[in-house]
């Protein structure tokens, strides 16, 4: 698959720069502590899991020191997985263990009690190759067991541009090494293979509301420099969250 050197030479380049840090692929240090916090909330101690696109572990790291699982982490990127088996495990209350692998070539059955992602399933670059992802993940699931998809989703990004439209902002563009999903299609292709989807949580809405929409819009009123780690952007993190203004959200489904 071409695309996949291009993805691959986009997170050797993110290995070198941001080493084993949170802000590994996603700088926005809010957006990471609300990916992390929405996360643990759906898993439960003492159940195997496995994420699929770890990256460089470190979030799998913190989500492991919240709950105690037996989590198996995978990741396609010869350099973020190196990073990931060099990051410390003090604190961790269950097992973790991280292996260089590709989701379309997962040969998994019916093994673990949950599968989740976060924001993996957006970088393989065709809808053919997103419903393989989704599939072997599916087939990873025992029966009973959830899928976790924080995701990167159209319907949020039309939302989120609708309104900043509104108030005379550009567009924001999904990345070269993105492509966001259609919400409806996944929970129809899944429910083909046998999944129910069980609820959407649109945890980032409120942030991104005024992260993305207000503060940018002030921030060109006052010719100022956009920085989402400001502690006036941290604010809006701890709203209640409404609306659907974020492309980034949680999909679960159950097996
Ligand atoms: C946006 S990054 C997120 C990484 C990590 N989940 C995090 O939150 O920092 C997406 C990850 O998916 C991995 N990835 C992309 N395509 C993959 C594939 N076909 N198989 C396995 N991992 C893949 C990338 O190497 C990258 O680490």
């Amino acid at each position: 698959m071409e695309y996949k050197k291009l993805i691959k030479e986009h997170y050797k380049q993110e290995a070198e720069k941001n080493l084993l840090s949170l802000a590994s692929t996603m700088a926005d240090q809010n957006t990471r502590r609300l990916e992390i916090e929405n996360i643990v909330d759906l898993l439960e101690d003492d159940k195997k899991c496995l994420e699929v696109g770890c990256g460089n572990g470190s979030a799998s790291i913190e989500i492991s020191k919240v709950k105690k699982l037996d989590l198996t982490c995978i990741d396609f990127s010869t350099e973020l997985i190196s990073l990931a088996k060099k990051q410390p495990k003090t604190g961790i209350k269950g097992k973790i263990d991280f292996y260089e692998g590709d989701i379309l070539e997962l040969n998994y059955k019916e093994i673990f009690d949950v599968v989740f992602t976060e924001r993996c399933i957006i970088n393989l670059l065709t809808w053919d190759d997103q419903k393989k992802g989704l599939e072997k993940m599916s087939d990873a699931l025992k029966s009973g067991g959830s899928l976790i998809l924080l995701e990167a989703f159209n319907d949020g990004l039309e939302e989120l541009n609708n309104a900043r439209k509104d108030i005379g902002l550009d567009q924001i563009k999904p990345a070269y090494h993105n492509l966001y999903l259609n919400k409806d299609l996944v929970i129809e292709y899944l429910k083909e293979k046998g999944l129910n989807f069980i609820k959407e949580n649109n945890f980032l809405s409120s942030y991104f509301f005024g992260s993305r929409i207000v503060y940018p819009a002030l921030v060109l009123a006052n010719k100022q420099e956009i920085k989402y780690n400001s502690a006036f952007v941290k604010y809006f993190s701890f709203l209640p969250s409404f609306g659907n203004y974020s492309h980034i959200k949680i999909l679960v489904f159950k097996k």
